[in-house]
Formats: C-alpha cells, structure tokens, sequence
C-alpha cells in the first residue's frame, strides 16, 4: 500500500493534475519520472523539484517505445493525454469531433498498449477521463471521456490478476489547459462552473491528484472511474 521506493511515470507530470500527482508521489519517496513535450517545463520540474523528466510527444509510439526501452518498467504510469473541445455535433466538423477523439480515446489506447508491456508486477495504469459537460455542446470530448470509461472495464479483465488499470474523472478546474484564457475570464468561468456544482466551487489540484495516488496504492480496485468532480453529474 506504500509508493516507498516504487517507480512512478507520470506522463503529462509537468502541468496541471499531473505536476500535482509527480510532486504528492515524489513526498511518498516515490521514484518519479514524468513526461511531457515542453522541454522548458521538464528542467523546471527537475530544478524545483528535483523529479526526473523527459521531453517527448507520448502520442508518437516509437517516441514512446524508445522512453521505455531507455528506462524500464513502472510501478505505477499515469496518462493525462486528453484535450478538451467545446462544441456540438451538429455545428462542429467532423475532424474537430475527430480529433478530439482522437487525443483522448486512440492516443491513450495506444499508450495502454505499449505501457502495459512495461508494467511491474501488481502494477498499474491510471488515464484522465472526465465529468461535466453535455453531449449537446462537448461532442468530441465525452465521446472520449466515455470511450476511455469503456476501455478501463475491458482492458481491466485483460490486465488481471497481475496488473490494474483505473481512470479519475475531474471537471472542470483551471489548469494549464486553460492557459489561453485571461484572468478575467478564468474568474467567471469558475464562477460559471461553480454555480452548476452542488458543492458550489471547482477542485483544489491535490483534491484531483490525491485520487491517483490513491488508485496506485489500493491494489484490490481495478475497472473504476474515480470522479473527483464535486458532483457535477447528479
Ligand atoms: N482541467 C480541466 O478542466 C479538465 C477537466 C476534465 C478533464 N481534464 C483532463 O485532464 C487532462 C489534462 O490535464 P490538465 O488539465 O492538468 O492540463 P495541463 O495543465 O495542460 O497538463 C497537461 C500535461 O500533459 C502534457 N502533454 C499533453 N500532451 C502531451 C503529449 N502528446 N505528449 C507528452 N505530454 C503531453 C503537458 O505538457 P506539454 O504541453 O509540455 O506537452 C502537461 O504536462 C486531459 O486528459 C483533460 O482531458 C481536464
């Protein structure tokens, strides 16, 4: 039940929920790897924080293969691969439903694919799913979320009895995703999603983060979605 000593990859670790969970890991004493495309991002974790990273887009497999190669198998690796998309299905394209999809679904099934390969013994796998939102004006995105719910069930039967693979499921909460909004309209979009939340405000990082660490430490749940979300779908 204890992260001493186990081997954590976190990959998205340099921003937003998954810098949260790199650093709550690394306080564990925890063996931290993370990744992420930014190579400024990564040095500022290693500088501050002294957590090891690499720069590497996690989308491209022989990117990714070659990470693993270069450093072995994980205790615990951790996806935040994923966008967001507003729009309908009716007024958005069909590639911008597409690639939404595509970043949240293919990219980590892939990643399932070749990081389960990589796992230790009793390890496990958590993606980023997501809560809140409608069909009518998220299309893309709770396809993804709810395609990623699907494969976690399957490819949990899949992974057992040796390994695990869950999912955490946040709402909306400001994080680097939304580092192209202002802080105008960061305030009121916290205030929107507020309103629409019955426990009336948007998480705290570490209230999202802690629910990773605690999917790597329980070794008897697998198959779950963990929402973190203040209840935003009831
Ligand atoms: N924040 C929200 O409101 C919210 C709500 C529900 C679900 N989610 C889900 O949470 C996840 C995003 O986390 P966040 O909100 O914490 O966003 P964030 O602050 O932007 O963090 C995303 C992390 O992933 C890395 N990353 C993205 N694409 C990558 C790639 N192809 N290869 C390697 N690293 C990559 C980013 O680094 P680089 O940019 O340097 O690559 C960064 O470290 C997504 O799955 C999103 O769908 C977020």
């Amino acid at each position: 039940m204890s992260l001493e000593n186990d081997k954590v990859l976190v990959i998205g670790g340099t921003s937003g929920f998954g810098k949260e969970v790199a650093i709550m890991a690394q306080h564990k004493k925890a063996d931290v790897y993370v990744i992420g495309r930014d190579q400024e991002r990564v040095n500022k974790l290693r500088y501050d924080e002294n957590i090891q990273g690499s720069s590497l887009n996690a989308q491209d497999p022989s990117q990714l293969r070659g990470f693993f190669d270069k450093y072995g198998s994980f205790d615990h690796i951790v996806s935040m691969l994923g966008g967001a998309m507003g729009g309908s299905f009716l007024d958005s394209t069909v590639a911008e439903i597409r690639v939404a999809i595509e970043d949240k679904f293919f990219a980590n099934l892939q990643l399932v694919q070749i990081a389960s390969k990589y796992l230790r013994q009793h390890g496990s796998i958590i993606l980023t799913s997501g809560s809140g939102g409608h069909p009518y004006d998220a299309s893309g995105a709770i396809i993804g979320n709810q395609a990623i719910n699907t494969m976690v069930e399957g490819v949990a039967v899949e992974l057992a009895p040796d390994h695990r693979i869950n999912a955490v499921s946040p709402t909306w909460t400001p994080t680097g995703l939304w580092r192209d909004m202002n802080s105008q309209q960061l305030a009121q979009q916290k205030t929107n999603v507020a309103e629409n939340v019955p426990l009336g405000r948007v998480a705290k990082l570490d209230e999202v983060a802690s629910a990773y660490i605690y999917l790597m430490e329980n070794d008897f749940i697998t198959g779950q979605v963990l929402k973190v979300d203040g209840g935003v779908d009831l």
